[in-house]
């Protein structure tokens, strides 16, 4: 087991306003983040809007750095690395967005948006690039001659195949994927999802696969990292997440997914509320005011994040292993 990407209590704070009127405050957009990600697997990031999951993504493709913790790809210290270095760590992480349109240049031919990677990063041939744009092109499913057209020609599951292509133009050993499926309909949905597996095994790729929906992650996840206002809150294989959630969240958030069986029935547990403003987080468990089982050293303390139950959980009512008390199986 080789970790690719490892991170260590990542913070991110943002100054903004709260509104045009107000002075500048601190948006914790992350706070404390760990996590291991391994060569060829996939970590799925999975939280509601505003979690603070590109915020993660931001960092770990370095468009941003951590306020505090630490980024290490292949081992190396991002924040400390020399500029050499950190030049050649860039290539090796690469991004997908959930907008394909907007990271795609719309007069710029697919060709020429495939070769631009190689043009600022190597000095490959232009005959050499060219093929390999269109090997790429193959690579993902479309016909090698459409290099020719421009982004605006696409349908938005063929563009989306254009951007991962691109991505994938410098051979990087990790991609940070930010939704990427979310903007697609249902049906093309499970052909890029295929798509991305394939792409995986062939290239050996480690994925951190950010959505705000776990039903998304369910086939390509390896592990599952659940957020909550910039608090990982669960963490676990996808096994132990989705057959025993133990996050009174992580299972509010399996509720709301469809279920794969026909005619199987399951609890529904409907969040109260929204997101709370994260200029303004809750004391203690930032999940409280929605929680359905919030007791009383809830609002007072954050519960650690800790092993518990075959996986990492951040929650006072979850007991320990081998404690009697049981997580109430129905929370109304
Ligand atoms: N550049 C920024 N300035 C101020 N606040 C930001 C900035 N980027 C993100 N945020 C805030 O940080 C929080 C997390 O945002 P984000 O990482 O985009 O969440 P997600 O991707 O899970 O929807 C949100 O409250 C968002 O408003
Ligand atoms: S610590 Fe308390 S409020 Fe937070 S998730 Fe667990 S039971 Fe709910
Ligand atoms: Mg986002």
């Amino acid at each position: 087991m080789t970790v690719v990407l490892e991170g260590r209590n990542l913070s991110r704070d943002y100054s903004a306003k709260r509104g045009m009127f107000s002075p500048m405050a601190t948006v914790k957009a992350l706070k404390g983040v760990s996590f291991d990600l391994e060569a060829g697997k996939t970590l799925a990031v999975v939280g509601e809007s505003g979690s603070g999951k590109s915020t993660l993504a931001r960092l770990i493709t370095m468009i941003e750095e951590p306020t505090e913790g630490t980024l290490k790809i292949n081992g190396v210290d991002m924040v400390s690395a020399t500029a050499a270095d950190r030049k050649r760590l860039r290539s090796e992480v690469q991004i997908v967005f959930q907008n394909p349109y907007g990271s795609l240049n719309p007069r710029q031919t697919i060709g020429a948006a495939l070769e631009e990677p190689l043009i600022v990063n190597t000095d490959m041939p232009a005959a050499e690039r060219r093929k390999a744009a269109r090997d790429m092109m193959a690579r993902v499913g479309l016909r090698p001659e459409y290099v020719e057209r421009y982004p605006h020609m696409f349908s938005g599951g063929q563009r989306q195949r254009i951007a991962i292509a691109r991505a994938l133009m410098l051979r990087p050993k990790i991609l940070v994927l930010d939704e990427p499926v979310s903007a697609l309909d249902v049906s093309i949905r499970a052909q890029v999802l295929n798509l991305l597996a394939e792409l995986q095994n062939d290239f050996q790729l480690a994925y951190l696969f950010i959505s705000h929906d776990l039903s998304v992650v369910r086939h390509i996840a390896d592990d599952i990292m659940v957020i909550y206002l910039g608090h990982a809150v669960e963490v676990g294989s996808r096994e132990a997440i989705f057959t025993a959630p133990q996050h009174p969240y992580t299972r509010a958030l399996l509720s709301a997914t469809p279920v794969a069986e026909p005619g199987a029935k399951k609890e529904r547990i409907v969040l109260q509320g929204e997101l709370p403003s994260p200029f303004n987080p809750p004391s203690g468990c930032p999940f409280n005011p929605r929680c359905p089982l919030a007791f009383e050293p809830c609002p007072k303390e954050m519960p650690p994040l800790d092993l518990k139950q075959g996986r990492k959980v951040a929650c006072w009512a979850v007991p320990a292993d081998g404690e009697a008390q049981a997580v109430p199986s129905r929370m109304s």
